[in-house]
């Protein structure tokens, strides 16, 4: 009996000792000494579930450089399909689910495997067309569409020098993703602004660059107007730009 008693004591501070070890073992991003938040997010909003943004136009309002029907399918079917597979992902990890899909990109190197894998693809697909969708407007709507002001028009004076060397850097990053990509006006650490291509839905979270403008260049935001003419898209994109939302974009996050 005696030999029992020992056994039982020894077996119950080992379980005691094996939740210590279990609860010091989680795997939780707090304890990642390699997961660093974002100071700023641009969507502090977005966040598990995920659901498709509202849009601030109707499908047929960028008829004359977006056709309807590319706006409908990008918007329903790509867009939402990201979504879907990013939320069939974090239901796996729900330690993970609490934070911006920002501190997911940012810290793609901090996460599982599986989950990074889901997270660049697809949450990278998620968190870039609703920055592409923020950052788009009809032309009528002055004078968010009239072209770039104030203290963006400043910054792109200073960096590029010119409005039109600005669009011409843009193009020449538009034309050098073979494939699929993503062209980006980021603020860099120093406060200046940087073009940057990236491909698939890589974003430029992960390298320290805030995005205040993105060009989706996949042929599914073009192809039914455009075919294969990415540059006439690209000149046509500049009709729609929203240069308001751009620069109250660059002011959450300068
Ligand atoms: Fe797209």
């Amino acid at each position: 009996m005696k030999i029992f008693s020992n056994f039982s004591d020894k077996l119950f501070w080992l379980v005691i000792a094996m939740g210590f070890v279990f609860l010091f073992t989680i795997p939780s991003p707090e304890k990642n000494t390699k997961f660093k938040r974002l100071t700023k997010h641009i969507f502090p909003e977005l966040k598990y579930p995920y659901t498709l943004p509202q849009l601030k136009f109707a499908f047929n309002d960028l008829a004359t450089y977006m056709d309807e029907q590319t706006i409908n399918i990008h918007y329903t079917k790509h867009h939402q399909g990201y979504i879907d597979k990013l939320n069939g992902i974090l239901e796996k990890y729900p330690e993970w689910q609490n934070y911006t899909l920002e501190d997911l990109l940012a810290n793609l190197n901090a996460l599982p495997e599986e989950l990074s894998i889901v997270v660049k693809a697809h949450g990278g697909g998620h968190f870039n067309h609703t920055l592409f969708w923020r950052t788009l407007c009809k032309k009528s709507s002055e004078p968010e569409g009239s072209g770039p002001y104030g203290i963006i028009l400043e910054k792109i004076n200073s960096v590029f020098g010119s409005f039109e060397n600005f669009k011409q850097d843009f193009l020449d990053k538009a034309l050098s993703i073979v494939g699929s990509g993503w062209v980006w006006l980021c603020v860099d650490s120093s406060g200046g602004l940087k073009t940057f291509a990236t491909y698939n839905h890589e974003t430029p979270l992960n390298q320290i660059l805030k995005p205040i403008l993105i060009l989706d260049v996949w042929e599914h935001a073009y192809y039914l107007k455009y075919q294969n003419r990415r540059v006439d898209f690209v000149n046509a994109w500049w009709n729609l730009i929203n240069w308001k939302e751009v620069e109250a974009i660059y002011k959450t996050i300068e």
